[in-house]
Order: structure tokens, then sequence, then C-alpha cells
């Protein structure tokens, strides 16, 4: 299986700073043996454990978010292409005669009030409990997404809710024009709207092609993991705090850990998902309180920023001079250094003696300072015990990873960012406990 093949077998949805395959099926080459298992922190829709599996090696993913949830269970546990084609040729007609349904009893309309269940015609749709969601969708197009939305949570099958909920997410979540909601720039802090006509037509064309473009993704990976015998174990755990001990992950069970934290003030996860979760009662609420929770984003709140810049003299003088006396800036970037030094420490406890961890992060520009993360992140690892092997600056070679740039600090758009490998010792001491 060629990195290209696998690469594209992501495409049916645009999450949010995916990182490159290549990376994952390097690294799972070069550091493991088939069987050992793989695990990724942050494994947003799933690429790690998607590269581990079609290379025979077991894998655990966590995130904190329930849409990587989503789309990396579905990754990990695909159906056949003829179990996809049969549950097509049922769902279809459904689709249809709930369309049909919103379009002919169209003249009675009136606006839903959140969380209404709202009677068009012969459905009964639950109007998601969302603020602003007509700000945010036209009102065909809500019940029409509701619609979808329900058909998914009768569908009876746990696996095809999933599929049709991540489509359903694809269609919203894509780039301006080409989504069905008024929302542009949804990586972005706070989106932008920009209102355009969208037709019931191309409702049900966007998400027909969005529905088979998962189907065909998610059979073809079952078609290669058939060929690894589908002997390789894959585990998905979410919501899950990468900074906390993870109860279901033992200590020294894990030959290599591979993963993207997120960078600091770049995707504000709980707020570009929000749109698409909204549908999805019964696995996410839409309310921001999480927020507290994602790292890189959550401020400063709970951080003694002198005490822990004490201890990491290092950092304190990577900050450079004008950003280390400018308090308000100083400390949500320590909360997310700090946050990182939690997350190596429990990554440490899971990973076996001599096994590699591989952190792949791009630097800040903040106010006027460009912020060299990868080498604070080498810098904790190294105060955790771990060696650094080696940091490796690699080209992004197309805009294909969707960051935010601008005043929270990408240098224009994303050219480069690192790769930071490091190793647990073979030997440890029995004192080291981060
Ligand atoms: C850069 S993305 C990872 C993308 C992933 N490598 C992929 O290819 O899709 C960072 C991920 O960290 C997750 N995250 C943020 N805070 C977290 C936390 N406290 N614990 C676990 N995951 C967290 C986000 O939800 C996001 O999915």
């Amino acid at each position: 299986m060629t990195q290209d093949n696998l690469e594209r077998l992501h495409r049916f949805h645009c999450y949010s700073a995916r990182f490159p395959t290549e990376i994952a099926q390097s690294a799972i080459a070069s550091f493991t043996k088939k069987g050992e298992c793989v695990y990724d922190p942050f494994c947003g829709s799933g690429t790690t454990l998607v590269a581990a599996l079609a290379l025979g090696r077991s894998t655990i993913g966590s995130d904190i978010d329930r849409l990587a949830g989503i789309l990396s269970q579905l990754k990990v546990n695909p159906l056949s292409p003829k179990d996809y084609f049969n549950w097509r040729v049922d769902f279809l007609p459904k689709l249809d005669e709930c369309l049909n349904e919103i379009e002919s009893a169209w003249p009675t309309f009136r606006s839903p009030a959140a969380g209404e269940i709202w009677k068009i015609g012969r459905l009964a749709l639950s109007v998601p409990e969302l603020d602003n969601l007509l700000f945010w969708f036209p009102p065909q197009v809500t019940a029409a997404l509701a619609a979808i939305s329900n058909l998914a949570h009768q569908s009876g099958s746990e696996h095809f809710e999933k599929v049709i909920l991540a489509s359903l997410s694809a269609c919203v979540i894509a780039k301006w024009p080409n989504t069905l909601s008024y929302a542009m720039d949804i990586d972005h802090t706070r989106p932008h709207r920009r209102i355009q006509k969208i037709s019931m037509k191309r409702v049900k064309k966007t998400f027909l092609s969005r529905l088979d473009r998962t189907l065909e993704c998610l059979g073809h990976l079952w078609e290669i993991y058939q060929e690894e015998k589908g002997a390789a174990i894959a585990k998905v755990l979410v919501p899950c705090d990468a900074r906390s001990c993870i109860a279901e992950i033992s200590d020294r069970s894990q030959r290599l850990i591979v993963t993207s934290p997120p960078y600091f003030n770049a995707v504000d996860y709980p707020r570009a998902h929000r749109l698409s979760l909204c549908w999805m009662n019964g696995y996410a609420s839409q309310e921001l309180g999480s927020r507290k929770d994602y790292v890189g984003i959550r401020g400063a709140g709970g951080i003694d920023h002198l005490g822990w810049l004490s201890a990491f003299p290092k950092v304190k003088e990577r900050l450079g001079p004008s950003l280390r006396n400018q308090n308000d800036k100083v400390k949500p970037l320590v909360a997310f250094f700090s946050d990182l030094e939690r997350v190596l420490g429990e990554n440490w406890r899971v990973l076996r003696n001599g096994g590699y961890a591989i952190y792949v992060i791009a630097n800040n520009v903040i106010g006027k300072d460009r912020l060299p993360s990868h080498l604070i992140l080498s810098d904790i690892a190294k105060s955790v015990g771990f060696e650094r092997i080696s940091i490796r600056s690699r080209p992004i070679k197309t805009m294909r990873r969707r960051f935010p740039v601008g005043p929270f600090g990408f240098d224009g758009p994303m050219t480069h960012e690192y790769v930071v490998t490091v190793k647990k010792p073979t030997r440890v001491r029995k004192s080291r406990t981060p």
C-alpha cells in the first residue's frame, strides 16, 4: 500500500490540522515490528491509527474531541464494500422520502425554536440546541440536516449512524462556498458568515457525494486491513484527556508514539466542530464548556507561570526578552507548555523502555517574536527523561493542512513544520517518576 493511496482514503472528511500519512507510516515502519503497538494521544481523525493497521501493527488512539472519535472509530473498524453497497440500496429511498417531504410541505414554514420537535408534513424533526442556528444555516437546509440526523439516529446500527453523521459533518465543515452552511473559515476562533443560496437539490447532491466518498474510502480501508489478515487490534478512547493518566493504557505497553499536539492558539476545535456536532445529539453537545480542557486554546487558568518558568529556565530564555516581560502573552503560553509537560509525562509512563516518541509541531509567531515550539518541546521531553534523537524540519508540500494564518501566528501560509524524535532510554532508573 503506497502512502498516496492511504492518504487518499482520509479525504472523505476535512479534519482540521490532520497530518500527512507519510510521517506516521515512515515512523511506524522504522521503529516497530508487526504486532507491536503504536499510540497517538491526539489522534484527531486517525491518521496514525490507519497507518499502523495498514502495516499490521496494533494501535490505540485517544482524543478529547467527539468528532475525532467518530472519524477514528469509523476508520479503524470499517465494513466491506459489499456491506456498504447493500446498506446504501436500503438507505437511499428513505433519504429521498424525507427530503421530498420537506420540499412538498415547505409552504407551511415557520422559524423553529432551538430544541423543539419541528413538524414538517409527516416528519417530526429534532431541532439542534445551537444558539443562532438560523444565523449559520438557511431554514430549508436546517430541516434537511435535521432529517438526515434523524435517519442517522434511527439507523439501528452504531456504525451506520456514524457513517451518516460523519458525511453530514463533511458537508458542513467543507470550505465556503462548498459548505452547506453560511460559515466561512470554520477553523478560525470565530467563523465569519457569508450568505449563499443553497437549494434542496444542492443539499441532496452534496450529501450524497460525501456519503459515497465516505463509503468508498471505508470500504478500501477494509480491503487494506484484510491484506494484513486483520490480526492487529485497534482501540479508540474518546473523550480522553491526554494530560491525565489513562487507565485503559498500561505502563510500558506501547512501542511507539506518533502524534501531533495542537499548536498554540491555532485551531479552536470546539467552536469549529459545533456546527457539525450539533446534529449529533447523543454523541455531543454544542456547549463550549469543554474548551477549558483543549490544549492550546484553554487560556491561562490555574497556572503559576513564574513558578513553572523558574523550573524551566531554558524555556524562559527561549521566549525571548520582549515576550518574556508580557504577562498577558506569557501566561497562556506557559499553560500550553505545562500541558505538554503533563502529556509527555503520561507518554513516558505508557512507553516501553527503548521506545520512541515522535511529535510533529510548528513554530508560532507571537507579535514580532518567533517562538521555537519544537525546541521547547524537546527541552521539556529532556526534563521528563527522554533522550533527544533528532529534530527534522519538513516542508509542507501543499496547503492541505488546514490552519488559520494571520494574527494568531503562523508565518503566512504554513510552509514547514518540525518532526521531533525522542527515545525513552533502554535502562530507566527506578526513581524516575515524571
Ligand atoms: C493537530 S490535531 C491532531 C490531528 C491528527 N494527527 C490527525 O491526523 O487527524 C490535535 C488534536 O488534539 C486534540 N486535543 C486537544 N486537546 C486535547 C486534550 N487535552 N487531550 C486529548 N486531545 C486533545 C484535538 O481535539 C485535535 O484532534
